[in-house]
């Protein structure tokens, strides 16, 4: 035999090696294996000692895959395979019946499925926990008052508590579209074997039951070649990430020395290894730069679907890694999150200083106008004359003389000139603004919300 042949060979086979990687479902396919071996038995189909010694020999598998001493084998292909064929040499025989009346194509899909139930009822709690560290943080800071933005310019000023709740919101709808998305992971796919069902009276219900699955997949075609529930986690943790990433880009900005707002707790920053006065805000770069893969994983599902003629094809098999990286990332991205809002100091006065740049009050001004009979888009007019006025001379708005003010505007009065930052978000009490008032209310019903969804 020629060296080349061998080597060819080992490429060739390695090519579809899964094992290295969905190993990661074990727990899942045993759960799965044992609820299957047990339904065959009450179903007559096995006999009940065969399928005692198959529960036995899984427990064994599952005690040598946690202590490490799981023989894993390449030559075996995937996870599935390689269990299967340690219960054989563990029990014997009756490891050989395991498989009736059932494909691989079915059992992957409960395995998969298993694993996207408990991936999206972590990724709940873990928004959760970061909604609490919000609510927790703008509580702490109720009185703080900063400038909020629209096009990275300072626009109107806001409570800082305001701009935090925003991101409550956020990951609010996020926790929202994993249990949303759970609903239609948690459909039991076993008894649709290779693709048309399986010539046994099994009892799919009765699994189902025992494995925690609210409902039967309702047609077996579509059971194992289905992998949209893998597509909603990822489009959940996408959203969620972006998300994540948008509070990391405040968080960097923030926390520069140009805005001054918040400084990171020292866990949560590095130095420079040449620049030693660095703070670099590495853990919020870092979640931001890594929502890029999360998108890349959705979109790398997707594709793989795209052209899939039914029913099962092993392209599927590619639907895993990307899922197992998206879980880990968007896992310890949360967890990041939670971690520097909590040891996060916020720099109040900076926030103030900031808000209290008058220009911040124009609209006020302009609603001034309004409150004494000017049209709104006159008084716009006037005041973004003054502002043109006051910039050119580099003073304050509210610095500019009043017979200046009044030639433009006659209604302009020296009570025009005692707004303040904390005025200017009182008065946008509307539900939803940003008055103090409302944000308070808003705080307290977003705590009780909270608790009612069990964060
Ligand atoms: N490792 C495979 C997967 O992840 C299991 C199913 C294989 N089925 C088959 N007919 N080759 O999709």
């Amino acid at each position: 035999m020629t060296g080349y042949a061998t080597h060819h060979f080992e490429a060739a086979s390695r090519y579809t090696v899964s094992v290295g990687y969905d190993r990661r479902l074990y727990a899942y396919d045993l759960a799965g294996s044992a609820v299957h071996a047990r339904m065959l038995a009450r179903q007559g189909i096995i006999p009940q000692a065969d399928a005692d010694a198959i529960a036995r020999g899984l427990e064994d598998v599952r005690r040598e895959i946690e202590d490490g001493s799981f023989p894993w084998r390449e030559e075996h292909e995937d996870l599935h395979m390689n269990i299967e064929a340690r219960l054989r040499e563990l029990i014997g025989e009756p490891a050989a019946r395991l498989h009736t009346a059932r494909s691989r194509n079915d059992q992957v899909a409960t395995a998969t499925r298993l694993y996207v139930r408990d991936a999206a009822d972590r990724a709940v709690r873990s928004l959760r926990a970061l909604q609490g560290a919000l609510l927790a943080l703008a509580e702490r800071e109720q009185g703080a008052i900063m400038p909020g933005y629209t096009h990275l310019q300072r626009a109107q000023p806001v409570p800082f508590a305001h701009h935090l709740l925003a991101y409550f919101e956020m990951f609010d709808r996020d926790a929202a579209r994993f249990a949303d998305a759970r609903k239609r992971v948690n459909v039991l796919p076993l008894g649709s074997g290779a693709l048309a069902g399986v010539p046994y009276p099994i009892d799919r219900e009765w699994a189902a039951r025992e494995l925690g699955f609210d409902a039967l997949t309702a047609n077996s075609m579509d059971a194992v070649s289905d992998r949209d529930y893998a597509v909603e986690y990822l489009a959940a943790a996408a959203a969620a990430m972006m998300h994540c990433s948008r509070l990391a880009e405040e968080i960097v900005l923030w926390s520069s020395q140009e805005f001054g707002f918040i400084q990171l707790g020292r866990q949560w920053v590095t130095g420079s290894s040449i620049m030693p006065q660095k703070r670099n805000p590495d853990f919020a770069e870092i979640a931001r730069g890594k929502t890029g893969r999360v998108y890349g994983s959705l979109i790398g599902l997707l594709t793989t679907l795209k052209g899939l003629p039914l029913a099962y094809n092993r392209d599927l098999q590619e639907d895993k890694e990307g899922l197992f990286d998206a879980v880990d990332t968007l896992e310890a991205t949360l967890e990041a999150m939670r971690g520097m809002l909590g040891g996060c100091a916020v720099n109040a006065e900076r926030m103030r200083e900031a808000a209290e740049d008058s220009a911040l009050l124009a609209t006020d001004l302009a609603d001034y106008l309004v409150g004494k009979g000017a049209p709104f888009r006159e008084a716009h007019a006037a005041v973004s004359a003054l502002c043109e006025i006051a910039a050119e001379r580099g003073v304050p708005l509210m610095a500019l003389p009043l017979e200046e003010m009044r030639a433009l505007r006659p209604e302009f009065d020296e009570d025009a000139r005692r707004i303040t930052a904390e005025a200017s978000a009182a008065a946008r009490d509307v539900p939803g603004g940003a008055a103090p008032v409302r944000v308070r209310e808003a705080l307290a019903q977003a705590k009780a919300r909270l608790e009612a969804a069990g964060g």
